[in-house]
């Protein structure tokens, strides 16, 4: 097969490739930062032409006009996972949520939710035609192979990740190739409360541990007080800047990993350029689609796995509440209750939920008698284990309500315990 001569004769404009899609269509984008700004840009510009396509992604980071008011007739967005950026136009009606543990979402594609086109954002071919699909390999590599349609935009800014990540050029309907630097959101400011958690978090955390970080200013500040240990590897969804840092001082050398030794394993990406170039064709790097690297079963493999991750709501019972603030949907199930059935699965594994024990400028318990009206439960209470806040600890695995309940009475905001003791009171019926 000659790629170079299929890739000369798909290679076309934006404006061009997005005329692929239809009205009522189905598109899937890629997560996050591996979006593709120039095909969704030419998508938006073209918005006259469709009625009623649905554009499904997780996390947007990039462009999202596609949700603006105006928009409603041509697009709706099934998110599945929403980010800050799509936040408002979902509450406002311009998408709707699908609850999908992570590792799961790619099987949608084969049962509920068939692809009709794929836009992908890829690295260059190498000397066989292969591209990389970087920074976003998650659900987006099943996709492009289950998509009727498959359009690229090839970036030489797209880093070139390996593992299983790749995408042939002759699997590739259009390719339109435009040059642009990833989007690189700034590193989450660290404060005194995040730095209390993460101490208590580093705490948990022994040399030869294999760590599942999410993204944020808790991980990284759980990162921060790891500079003592030893031999940390990484198995996660995700990893940042952070990471990168205890790699480059030899803290992270994943030496003690017994399953996938010497490698990061990730399914996506965040984070700075220099980042981007430190994962550009590093072996010690290995991208996976996130049926692989979220499989309960599969990532609770790696012996002390240790997840940590964060949520919104407590109750006494020890219910998480991670995605909704009361009716809103704010984000999603993500990978959280993958990695802590990992955990669980894990020889010697440890799951974490870390916050604030505030919100909203200390007016508000992140631990709560009862989660608010209308909240969901994320991580239910038989699969949780720790609960840290900069309070403390609460191990709430295999202890009864009652143990549960003082547990986190303990870690607590001192502002909110007496509340939180009346609460108890009255629940449990004694003193
Ligand atoms: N009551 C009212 N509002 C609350 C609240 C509470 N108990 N807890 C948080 N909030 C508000 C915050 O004030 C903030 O509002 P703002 O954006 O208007 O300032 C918003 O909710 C987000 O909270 P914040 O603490 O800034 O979020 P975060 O970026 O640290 O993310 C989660 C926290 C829980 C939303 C996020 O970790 C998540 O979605 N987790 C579930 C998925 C997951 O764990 N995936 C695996 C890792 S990627």
């Amino acid at each position: 097969m000659d790629w170079k001569k299929i890739y000369k004769e798909r290679l076309t404009t934006a404006d061009e490739a997005v005329k692929l899609i239809k009205s009522g269509d189905r598109v899937v984008t890629g997560l996050g930062v591996g979006g593709s700004p120039a095909l969704i840009d030419a998508m938006v510009k073209n918005h006259e032409a469709y009625r009623n396509v649905e554009v499904v992604s997780m996390l947007p980071l990039i462009k999202t006009e596609y949700m603006s008011p105006g928009m409603e007739q041509h697009f709706r967005h099934n998110s599945l996972f929403i980010s800050a950026k799509s936040r408002q136009a979902v509450s406002d009606g311009h998408g709707d949520y699908t609850p999908c543990y992570f590792y799961r979402i790619p099987l949608l594609w084969d049962e509920d939710l068939p692809v009709d086109v794929a836009i992908i954002h890829v690295s260059p071919p190498d000397e066989h035609g292969y591209c990389s699909l970087g920074v976003s390999v998650d659900y987006t590599k099943h996709a492009a192979e289950a998509a009727k349609i498959l359009i690229a935009q090839v970036n030489t800014h797209m880093p070139r990740t390996l593992g299983d990540s790749f995408v042939h050029v002759s699997q590739m309907h259009c390719i339109v190739a435009q040059d642009e630097p990833l989007l690189s959101p700034g590193a989450p400011s660290i404060g005194e409360v995040e730095k209390a958690i993460g101490e208590h978090c580093a705490s948990l955390v022994k040399d030869g541990d294999c760590l599942q970080l999410g993204i944020g200013a808790i991980p990284d500040a759980v990162l921060l007080f790891l500079k003592e240990r030893k031999d940390l590897g990484i198995h996660t969804e995700m990893f940042s800047d952070g990471v990168l840092e205890l790699v480059k001082e030899g803290i992270i050398n994943n030496s003690k990993k017994n399953f996938n030794p010497g490698k990061i394993i990730a399914t996506f990406l965040i984070g700075s350029q220099a980042f981007y170039e430190f994962v550009d064709n590093n072996p010690m790097v290995s991208m996976h689609p996130v049926t692989y690297t979220n499989d309960p079963f599969i990532a609770g493999q790696n012996d002390n796995l240790v997840s940590i991750n964060s949520c919104v709501q407590v109750d006494l019972l020890g219910q998480v509440s991670s995605e909704t603030i009361g009716m809103t949907q704010i984000s999603g199930v993500g990978g959280q209750v993958d990695f802590v059935r990992a955990a669980a699965v894990s020889k010697g594994g440890r799951s974490i939920i870390a916050m604030p024990s505030t919100a909203k400028g200390g007016t508000v318990s992140k631990i709560v008698p009862i989660l608010d009206e209308g909240a969901v439960v994320t991580t239910n209470r038989c699969d949780v284990q720790y609960i840290v806040t900069e309070h403390g600890i609460a191990n709430l695995k295999n202890r009864t309500n009652k143990e549960r309940a003082r547990a986190l009475i303990e870690i607590a905001h001192p502002n909110f315990r007496a509340e939180l003791e009346e609460a108890f009171e009255k629940r449990f019926h004694c003193k």
